[in-house]
């Protein structure tokens, strides 16, 4: 079955998860908080945040940790992924990293699309992109079922 497109209400909604899983983030080295969200295809919504560790290479990012709780929770359909960083000076906006874009490519279809948003003070900007644009040519075994 084909995942439909989010209403405008369902990715604020989102992106609010995101933002409020942001506010847990462990980032004691970096200082850069991330927060993220999937929203399965069940309708429920699972958050991440970045976590850290004085071990730098052990951090674990928003985006997998999201992934990682809702898959725990047994879920592997997705319809789309949101994620929160503040403003970075010099680009638009923050874009997830190669290993995050792997594991979404595994448990998302090329269209899903994911959310990035961008805190700068009050304003937030939204942005949209789809996986496929992301991860091109990602290596993945994903089928449609
Ligand atoms: N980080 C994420 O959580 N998601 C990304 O897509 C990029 C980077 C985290 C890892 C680290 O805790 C901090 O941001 C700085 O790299």
């Amino acid at each position: 079955m084909k995942n439909l497109p989010l209403s405008k209400e369902e990715v604020t909604r989102l992106v609010d998860a995101a933002q409020a899983a942001r506010e847990n983030s462990y980032s004691p080295y970096s200082k850069f908080k991330v927060g993220a969200a999937v929203l399965t295809s069940e309708g429920e919504i699972f958050k991440g945040t970045n976590v850290e560790n004085a071990s730098y290479g052990l951090t674990v990012c928003a985006e997998r940790n999201a992934i990682f709780a809702a898959v725990s929770a047994g879920h592997r359909r997705f319809r789309a992924l949101a994620l929160i960083t503040q403003k970075i000076p010099g680009v638009a906006f923050g874009s997830p990293c190669g290993a995050c874009r792997q594991v979404m490519s595994e448990f998302m279809p090329p269209a899903t699309p994911v959310y990035i948003a961008v805190l700068n003070g009050k304003k937030r900007t939204v942005y949209c992109k789809k996986l496929s644009e992301l991860m091109p040519f990602a290596f993945t075994k994903f089928e449609e079922k």
